[in-house]
């Protein structure tokens, strides 16, 4: 089992799909497409795509071919397990909202519908609970489906936290599911996990495949998550209004807190992206107040103004974090941003023209945004990915893109570390250079 997330402690076995057997039907997407005169692509079950993508990495590894690591291709297979026809399928979306949530739920139910010809799909509400609430699920068509992707946020509801899996097995069974589409992060994959395995010990035939969802972008071996960049798109925004804010009033210190509990991702491509930050503040490189503190003395004598971006689960230290946890098992993050506006208020109290602070929190709205262009595309080309997998008979596994190729990656991978920044890596070098803050704050 993987726990650091670093490619080198990955074996070949780790990476191996789970099958629900081996394929038994011809794809009808030929006879679909053919019709429509359109020629088709199919992954040759055979092929991989290397874990490794650099000489060095597999220098290290040594072996040859056999021992590199590699990923099952996602993709359209010439020969699947289910026959379409006795496909119900079902869809969950689970957690935090996220940018493309809608979308992805359309292009699965668009994909089955309309290109595999699957009997009926269903999208049971409110997360897992929507599994063992009793409430009916909706019947989803493409019909019902078609104009969701304009919208933010879920169709189907959401929620925090696991049911019994036995129980969610059982409703499963009721309706006649034998595939489930998992849109969640690592908590509700956790909890994915649990149904296979409850399937698995009745011996019941149920395929179970996930897309990632973290705006956090915080899962591992996946090059990044949907709606991950239209929020840190967002966040942006909200930078340019502070710096926007501090620029225009003497001493002016604008402060930005975004989400990222453990990952740091969303400060720092927002950071990037507006380039005129001064300061990141990131979960993963601790820092001391009073460091920083003398940074912002030396950015307001240059500069006049500075502009500092912190991400919520930087410095929890400092916060006085609590050991609660919310319903998905998160610790209760303390608030960084209130703590950071009251010592710099409190330390720039005698400074004439006196402080301008604004203290901006955009939150929730970087995440219930819909999706933009980029991670409409993306997602759609996830939901077909998940869609070719489940009816090829892969199970316990996810789609995500890796190097630039879909890929499948199994369940256990995708949960057994967490994506976060490197301190020594070469984005946490980019957002120094750009801020020009120290490499610490001691
Ligand atoms: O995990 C995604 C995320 O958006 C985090 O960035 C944030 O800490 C958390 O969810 C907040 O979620 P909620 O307030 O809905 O529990």
């Amino acid at each position: 089992m993987v726990s650091t997330g670093d490619p080198l402690e990955i074996e070949p076995a780790d990476l191996e799909i789970r099958r629900l057997g081996e394929p038994r039907f011809a794809s009808p997407v030929a006879r679909l497409l053919h019709g429509r005169g359109t020629s088709v692509h199919y992954v040759h079950e055979s092929d991989r795509v290397l874990l490794d993508d650099t000489v060095q990495m597999t220098a290290a590894r040594g072996g040859s071919l056999a021992d590199w690591p590699s990923l099952e291709p996602g993709g359209p297979r010439e020969r699947i397990y289910f026959e379409p026809s006795g496909v119900r399928a079902a869809i969950v979306t689970c957690g935090g909202l996220c940018p493309g949530l809608n979308n992805v739920i359309r292009g699965l139910v668009l994909e089955l519908v309309e290109h595999y010809g699957v009997w009926e799909v269903l999208g049971f509400r409110d997360g897992y609970l929507g599994l063992v609430s009793g409430v009916d699920p909706l019947v989803l068509t493409a019909k019902s489906v078609r104009d969701i992707h304009h919208s933010g946020g879920t169709i189907l509801g959401t929620s925090r936290g696991n049911q019994d899996p036995d129980a969610m097995v059982d409703t499963l069974m009721r309706h006649g599911i034998n595939m489930l589409f998992v849109i969640g992060g690592d908590g509700t994959l956790r909890g994915a996990q649990s149904i296979v395995d409850a399937a698995t010990a009745r011996g019941l035939e149920l395929a179970v495949v996930g897309v990632p969802k973290t705006i956090d972008n915080d899962i591992p071996f996946i090059d990044h998550s949907f709606g991950f960049q239209t929020a840190f798109g967002r966040a942006a925004e909200s930078i340019r209004a502070a710096q926007t804010e501090a620029a225009s009033t003497p001493n002016g210190i604008g402060l930005v807190k975004l989400m990222g509990r453990h990952s740091g991702f969303i400060a720092c491509y927002a950071a990037l992206a507006h380039q005129d930050v001064d300061v990141v503040l990131i979960p993963e490189v601790p820092f001391e107040p009073d460091g920083l503190l003398a940074h912002l003395d030396l950015c307001l004598k240059r500069n006049g103004h500075a502009v500092v971006v912190v991400a919520e689960g930087a410095g929890q230290d400092l916060a006085g974090a609590s050991a609660d946890r919310d319903a998905s098992g998160n610790l209760k993050l303390a608030d960084i941003g209130g703590v950071l506006r009251d010592r710099i208020t409190a330390h720039f109290a005698d400074l004439r023209p006196s402080l301008s602070l604004r203290y901006v929190d955009p939150g929730y709205a970087i995440r219930s945004v819909p999706a933009n262009p980029f991670d409409a595309v993306y997602c759609i080309r996830l939901a077909q990915a998940a869609v070719h997998a489940a009816m090829a008979g892969r199970t316990a596994m996810v789609v995500g893109r890796w190097h630039g190729r879909f890929i499948h990656l199994p369940i256990a991978i995708a949960t057994g570390s967490r994506n976060q920044v490197d301190p020594h890596g070469d984005l946490w070098i980019s957002v120094l250079e750009v801020t020009g803050q120290p490499l610490t704050f001691a």
